[in-house]
């Protein structure tokens, strides 16, 4: 028998808590070497402008093992009144093989990377970080926000969207949801400027974040950029950071904010400082002093949606939710 669980049933389970002690986890199993995570595969859709996504992950030390299937269309909300990325996850026993559940992964994968932006600000951010700017103000605009509550206490948040319908919803829903005082800028730079943490999350293929934006001990999550055609950060921004902390060596060489300037020569693979595993694992120091600025790069693991899945299958056995089918 099979664990089916909706999109319902999994958020009924599933907190921004739960999703970061689940994400650390899966880090800190591959900072140890625990895990098994082969490239990901990718359809292209280029008329429709979407790619599809399998993202295969087993994670040893839990008896964890799964397949994600994800589609990204970024002209969903605009043209179909859909996420622009909507996804299943299936876990699978190691043991025997047999499917243990099918569950919606289009909400894990929306807290699964607030976790990772969480994770990340938790070991690199100052601890007393006071304002943030958050770029993108979507799907993962909304999740980082959520993570970024979890570990710092900050007091504004400056947001800025180039849609301004999507920045007066989320200013409007997540003040409310918050309690942070949430202010909507007119640019990029408005929202950077003077800004302990710098999140941005939006499908762009130009890059907008540049070096003279960011301020002596600032720590930027860069998340939108998760295919070799997105880019957001801009090579001065490469070049002024300190520390360049990636999720994925392997992966993150071949997005967008990285590629570019490898094959220009501006940066080298050895500029990258460390995986965010290595930090956790204390086997690299995170945030050594209050003016370095940090970078934390997050492609995206399937680890993190198969740790998070497997916690939500496990609470969902313990407390009787969702049908066997
Ligand atoms: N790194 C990861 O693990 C990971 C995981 C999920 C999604 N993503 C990526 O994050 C990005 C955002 O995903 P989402 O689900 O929030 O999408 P979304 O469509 O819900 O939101 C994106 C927002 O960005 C805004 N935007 C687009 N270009 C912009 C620009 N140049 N400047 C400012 N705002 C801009 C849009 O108006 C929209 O409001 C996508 O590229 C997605 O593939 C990455």
């Amino acid at each position: 028998m099979t664990l089916y669980l909706t999109q319902e049933e999994v958020r009924s389970l599933l907190d921004m808590k739960g999703a970061i002690d689940a994400v650390e986890s899966s880090f800190r199993e591959m900072g140890l070497g625990n895990i098994e995570m082969p490239p990901r595969v990718y359809l292209h859709f280029e008329k429709y402008n979407g790619v599809m996504i399998a993202m295969p992950a087993y994670i040893k030390t839990l008896d964890a093992a799964g397949l994600k299937v994800v589609t990204v269309h970024p002209e969903n909300p605009t043209k179909h009144k859909l996420p622009a990325v909507i996804a299943r996850i299936i876990l699978n026993d190691p043991s025997k093989g047999e499917p243990l559940a099918i569950m919606d992964g289009t909400y894990i994968t929306a807290m699964r990377t607030g976790a990772a932006g969480a994770v990340g600000i938790k070991y690199l951010a100052k601890r007393d970080a006071k304002t943030a700017g958050i770029i993108g103000l979507g799907v993962q605009g909304r999740s980082q926000l959520l993570g970024l509550k979890e570990v710092r206490d900050v007091e504004l948040v400056k947001v800025y969207d180039i849609n301004p319908a999507a920045k007066k919803a989320f200013v409007d829903s997540m003040s409310r949801e918050v309690g942070f005082d949430i202010r909507p800028v007119d640019s990029v730079q408005e929202a950077a400027e003077g800004s302990d943490i710098i999140i941005t999350c939006t499908p762009s293929t130009k890059p907008f974040l540049t070096g003279e934006m960011i301020m002596e001990g600032a720590h930027i999550s860069a998340i939108g950029a998760d295919t070799s055609a997105k880019r957001e950060l801009d090579t001065s921004v490469l070049k002024k950071a300190d520390k360049i902390v990636v999720d994925f060596r392997d992966q993150a060489f071949v997005v967008g904010d990285f590629a570019e300037p490898l094959r220009e020569g501006a940066i080298r693979r050895e500029d990258v400082y460390a995986e965010l595993g290595e930090i956790v694992i204390g086997k690299k120091t995170g945030r050594t002093s209050e003016d370095e600025i940090t970078l934390f790069k997050a492609t995206g693991l399937a680890i993190q949606d198969v740790g998070t899945a497997f916690r939500v299958y496990k609470l969902a056995k313990e407390r009787g939710i969702g049908r066997e089918i």
